[in-house]
């Protein structure tokens, strides 16, 4: 027999995971598992652009809310995702034409979504992925409106309109790939690094970035870029969160037995680089049961098995990756 599963509370850092709103409104299990694994959640979706801004007049903030609702009801912490973003953008705001104008839009949406959720929604991914995947220098910045109306001083803008709007909330730049093996990834890093140095130089409110941790059966940790890029953060005085984490690409022609273990493993390797040079603040995964991922619909499987990307089975049974996250 194992050993009973330590209560979220005994844990050293606080765990997490993303919710999904179809089962969180109609699947008692789910949420039970929420609650009980969860010091706190993330929405999959809800404050995003999309889901928020359905026309240029109008803000939608009832997935948010009862989001908010479930997480303060069961006394758990609600991180907010995301301000910035180039995913996920409504038609409309293709037809911001100059930079006068992405700036009105862009401040006044944080104002308006950051200030309802003053004071009760604590740390924010007020930018997520700014990085491109292939980085043509250290100052490429990912295309977005924003960057294209405005160039990097867009997320300068951002930082300080949240910063103003909840002066107590954390700001995070969230992004994926700084954690693998290969010169693309190392050129990911370093553009990150270039950025945040860049920001901090200059005073621009930051309290800390997001390793989303989208982790890959087929590439391989970098433990010593990742180790060092998480020094250099402590450096500049940032924190360290885990945002994202799953294993979303476990193509492994092997038994599921076998691929949770594989899936575990990389996650352990990933959370052990991090720890050899700083303990993150926060670590979330991008779901909590494999019935309910956003991987099976963008990196399906080949063989028809379904992916197990997550540390709960379809029937909310703790898998080897769930015994990883407990060890740190
Ligand atoms: C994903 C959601 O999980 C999906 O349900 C949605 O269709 C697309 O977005 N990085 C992020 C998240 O920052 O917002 C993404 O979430 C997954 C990758």
């Amino acid at each position: 027999a194992q050993p009973p599963l330590r209560s979220p509370a005994e844990w050293t850092i606080p765990f997490g995971a993303a919710l999904r709103d179809g089962p969180l409104a109609d699947e008692p299990d789910y949420r039970a598992a929420i609650v009980k694994h969860c010091r706190q959640v993330v929405g999959e979706g809800g404050l995003k652009w999309f889901d928020l801004r359905p026309s240029r007049e109008r803000f939608v903030f009832d997935q948010a809310d009862k989001q908010l609702n479930f997480a303060t009801g069961n006394g758990l912490e609600l991180r907010g995702h995301t301000l910035v973003w180039y995913g996920a953008m409504p038609d409309w705001t293709k037809t911001i034409a100059s930079a006068a104008e992405a700036e009105r839009e862009l401040v006044g949406h944080i104002e308006t979504v950051m200030g309802r959720y003053r004071g009760r929604i604590k740390s924010w991914d007020v930018i997520n992925e700014p990085i491109p995947d292939d980085p043509a220098s250290r100052s490429d910045i990912r295309p977005s409106i924003w960057q294209q109306r405005l160039g990097e001083s867009h997320i300068a803008l951002a930082l300080r309109a949240a910063a103003r709007t909840d002066p107590a909330a954390k700001l995070i730049i969230n992004e994926y790939d700084i954690e693998f093996v290969g010169d693309r990834f190392r050129r990911k890093r370093d553009a990150m690094l270039r950025l945040v140095r860049d920001l901090k130089l200059r005073n621009v409110p930051l309290h800390g970035i997001g390793l989303q941790g989208h982790l890959r059966g087929d590439l391989a940790i970098d433990r010593e870029g990742l180790s060092a890029f998480v020094s250099e953060m402590r450096a500049l005085g940032l924190e360290v969160l885990v945002t994202e984490l799953d294993v979303v690409d476990d193509r492994l022609p092997a038994p599921p037995e076998l691929r949770d273990m594989l899936v575990a493993a990389r996650a352990y390797e990933f959370l052990q680089a991090i720890h050899a040079a700083a303990r993150p603040t926060a670590v979330l995964t991008w779901g909590i049961t494999d019935k309910y991922s956003w991987v099976p619909l963008w990196f399906k499987r080949g063989d028809g098995q379904p992916n197990r990307p997550l540390p709960l089975d379809e029937a909310y049974r703790p898998k080897p990756l769930m015994r990883v996250l407990e060890h740190f």
